[in-house]
């Protein structure tokens, strides 16, 4: 059985659902026009819950493709070190990127997934996150969609982990 009485909620599986609506929406208005020629990338493995229930509130001809980084190892805390654990399967040259990140912390992850893709020369390039902790943060990165803005704590759940475990929790949650 899964055991998930240590954790309290933070976010409910309808909290979510009802923010990724809204962010679903404001990408279909922002990429009307440039529908075709967008490609919406999941980090793995911590946003794919997320990115699956965004791109289904996307009203676009979108593509999508994953990108693989690791960051934390097995720890809680960053090391610093950002490694590409799996490349994108297309070129994104000319297209309209949208990465879409679990959480940002530090920032580390995202600064440096983001400087590797625009050395790719894609039309325009965009971050969405689920969640940000700025207390965390070490480097500065715009989140241009964001989910919700939490605390400086340790949270499981919906695709994020605890060595791993927990990611498929419908909920956001964090140690009573
Ligand atoms: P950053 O490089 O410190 O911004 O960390 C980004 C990555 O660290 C995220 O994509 C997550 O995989 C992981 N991470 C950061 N904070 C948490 C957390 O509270 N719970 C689970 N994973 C986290």
């Amino acid at each position: 059985m899964l055991d998930d009485s240590s954790f309290e909620v933070l976010f409910s599986a309808d909290e979510i659902r009802s923010r990724i609506g809204i962010l679903g929406e404001q990408i279909t208005k922002d990429y009307d026009s440039v529908g075709e020629d967008t490609v919406m990338i999941a980090v793995l493995k911590g946003s794919i819950l997320f990115y699956a229930d965004l791109v289904r509130q996307v009203q676009l001809p979108i593509t999508m493709d994953f990108i693989g980084i690791s960051s934390y190892g097995d720890k809680q805390e960053s090391s610093g070190v950002v490694r590409l654990t799996q490349d994108l399967s297309t070129p994104i040259k000319d297209k309209h990127v949208i990465v879409v990140e679990d959480i940002i912390d530090t920032g580390l992850t995202a600064h440096y997934l983001l400087e590797n893709l625009q050395t790719r020369s894609p039309a325009s390039l965009k971050l969405c996150s689920l969640l940000h902790k700025p207390d965390g943060s070490k480097k500065a990165v715009d989140i241009d969609y964001l989910g919700f803005t939490i605390p400086d704590k340790f949270v499981v759940g919906y695709g994020l982990d605890i060595s791993q475990r927990y990611r498929n929790l419908d909920y956001i949650g964090w140690k009573k």
